[in-house]
């Protein structure tokens, strides 16, 4: 299974944070945003990833990631010249896929719970057709929305309603079987002129092909696209890190904890800077 990451958009509401930088690149306290998605797929054992991203910012994650062997990983670079929409990410994404299943996380989604690696684990074990995440939450009109049937069934679900039929959201979080590229080549662009993620959804769920597994309470998912939700992000992170002594999105753990990289390739890295307590975490791991 290939992982894509989005990291595209213009992030115009964290203007003016976002004139110059990419947002996803943007520290939610003690690393850069794209740790978190990136460590999601780590943990569902995910090795091949893509960062998609603007042409102004690609450049970016390639300085931040390199060619993924510093982590035990392959990662591969693309530009999204204009952002139109979530599934466009499967049109860029198809040489990087080829014959494979692929999951694709937004740059901007924060998912932390004590038994998400056994989720995502599973969730990429699945490869014949769709597999979503939905989520209670407060402001369901922000998101894709599923309606269920009185049997609690998934009969549909649409995007951004003005009046939305539960307050279950998608996530940004998706796993797709290799169907998943022709379906997003049929795709026409929807009133907000975006090639939508919840047609791909649909589409699957018309053919009897998709699965929407609910978080329980114990997975926190949050979208960090506004000041003040990078704010409680960071807020979050920060408490339960300095609580636990436990670092959340630290990719250098989770590639150790798989087995792509060995105690010296975490040494190393944790030697890069002597007095920083990112570093002094990595090299208490293996010490
Ligand atoms: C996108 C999807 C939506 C999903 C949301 C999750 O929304 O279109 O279905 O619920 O991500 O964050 P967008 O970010 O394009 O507004």
């Amino acid at each position: 299974m290939k992982g894509i990451i989005l990291a595209g958009g213009h992030g115009l509401r964290l203007y003016p944070q976002t004139l110059a930088i990419s947002k996803q690149i943007i520290p939610i306290f003690d690393k850069p945003m794209i740790y978190y998605p990136l460590s999601v797929l780590l943990m569902a054992g995910i090795r091949e990833i893509l960062i998609i991203s603007s042409p102004d910012h690609i450049d970016l994650y390639r300085r931040l990631f390199g060619d993924g062997s510093a982590l035990g990983m392959h990662f591969e670079y693309a530009i999204q010249p204009a952002p139109a929409g979530v599934a466009q990410a499967f049109l860029i994404g198809e040489s990087f896929i080829g014959d494979e299943s692929s999951a694709l996380i937004f740059g901007d989604n924060f998912f932390y719970g004590s038994n998400l690696t056994e989720i995502v684990e599973r969730a990429a074990g699945h490869d014949d057709g769709g597999l979503v995440f939905a989520c209670y939450v407060k402001e369901p009109e922000r998101y894709g929305v599923v309606e269920f049937d009185e049997h609690e069934r998934v009969v549909g679900i649409e995007e951004k309603p003005r009046n939305p039929r539960s307050n279950y959201a998608v996530t940004g979080l998706y796993f797709y079987d290799n169907e998943v590229v022709s379906i997003a080549k049929t795709l026409r662009p929807s009133g907000r002129g975006e090639l939508e993620i919840t047609d791909v959804n649909n589409i699957y769920l018309q053919q009897g092909k998709l699965k929407v597994e609910r978080f329980d309470e114990g997975i926190v998912w949050m979208d960090t696209g506004t000041p003040e939700s990078l704010l409680e992000a960071s807020n979050f992170v920060q408490a339960v890190e300095h609580r636990q002594g436990l670092k959340i999105g630290c990719v250098e753990e989770i590639a150790y904890r798989k087995g792509y990289i060995g105690r010296d390739q975490v040494l190393k890295i944790g030697n890069y800077v002597e007095d920083n307590a990112y570093c002094e975490y990595l090299r208490r791991l293996v010490e």
